[in-house]
């Protein structure tokens, strides 16, 4: 049972009400942006919509909880180091609210139309609920722990895929060049030969949400942070399917070397991604 806040308001409508006004405003401000910075490397993209999104979700949900603590992508100096300390820092917290104010920066900029607001909210360092709004295909991908996973109020389902050779996958292109890429491209190598197809759209969040609702048959990829993966995570788990580091141990908050799937392929996946040397240990 999810161990509900007391108040006017539940924690998922207060997610779901911080994603659809963030989704909405950062559609509003395509095309428009007024400020673009780079973070660890000239890959890794930030800009005023970025930053604008999150300090509008943490209003929001201050308003509500205001004990709560929250982690979020933009208040965290860049670099892995950074944000492994912010995690451990945070984690400690009873409620902790973990967002990704625009998942897919790289999209947002160049207006290619695949982003979105990611919002978990943890209890004692475990995702109870999760929240995935696209705000271009209007897309509210909902989850809470036990209770199974919906979009739009409709329940989901991963897909039935048995094998890789079935299943249409997607990786990412990490920005972090000096690690986390060359691990990626390794397991792109392997899994190119080994799958229906691959896709590679540029938001991990919306890759998990994908392979929450079918979409997908699964997900990889090396270099991830926590706000990355938090809510989808549970959208995959509460679909059916499975999560897991690249070395195949339960996800949780910390891990980094994302693995999801339908299940059925994951051990295969993970047989796949280790003979590669994709696994990034
Ligand atoms: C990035 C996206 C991208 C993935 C990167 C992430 P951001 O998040 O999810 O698909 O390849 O690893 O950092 O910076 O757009 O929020
Ligand atoms: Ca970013
Ligand atoms: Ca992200
Ligand atoms: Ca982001």
């Amino acid at each position: 049972k999810i161990p509900y806040v007391v108040g006017s308001k539940s924690p998922t409508a207060v997610a779901i009400n911080s994603a659809s006004k963030a989704g909405e405003w950062i559609k509003s401000r395509l095309g428009l942006i007024k400020e673009i910075n780079t973070k660890c490397s000239p890959q890794d993209l930030v800009t005023d919509v970025d930053k604008g999104a999150e300090l509008m979700i943490r209003k929001l949900i201050l308003t509500h909880f205001p004990d709560h603590s929250i982690l979020g992508e933009e208040g965290v100096e860049p670099g892995a180091e950074a944000s492994e300390r912010a995690l451990n820092q945070a984690k400690e917290a009873e409620y902790l609210w973990i967002i990704d104010p625009i998942d897919g920066t790289t999209n947002f900029v160049q207006g290619f139309p695949f982003f979105c607001v990611s919002i978990a909210l943890a209890y004692r360092g475990e995702v109870i609920i999760g929240v995935i709004y696209d705000p271009i295909r209007d897309e509210m991908f909902v989850a809470e722990k036990g209770k199974g996973a919906y979009v739009h109020g409709n329940p989901m389902k991963v897909s039935r895929d048995e094998k890789l050779a079935d299943s249409v996958l997607a990786v990412g292109f990490n920005p972090d060049r000096s690690y986390a890429l060359p691990v990626n491209m390794k397991g792109i190598n392997a899994l190119a030969d080994r799958t229906l197809s691959l896709r590679a759209a540029g938001s991990a969040a919306l890759h998990l949400a994908y392979v929450a609702a079918g979409r997908l048959g699964g997900y990889c990829e090396v270099g991830l942070n926590a706000w990355d993966i938090a809510a989808g995570a549970l959208l995959v788990k509460e679909s059916g399917g499975m999560v897991t580091d690249t070395t195949g141990n339960p996800y949780d908050i910390g891990v980094r070397r994302l693995v999801a799937s339908n299940g059925r392929i994951h051990q295969e996946l993970l047989d796949v991604l280790k003979n590669a040397e994709a696994t990034g240990v």
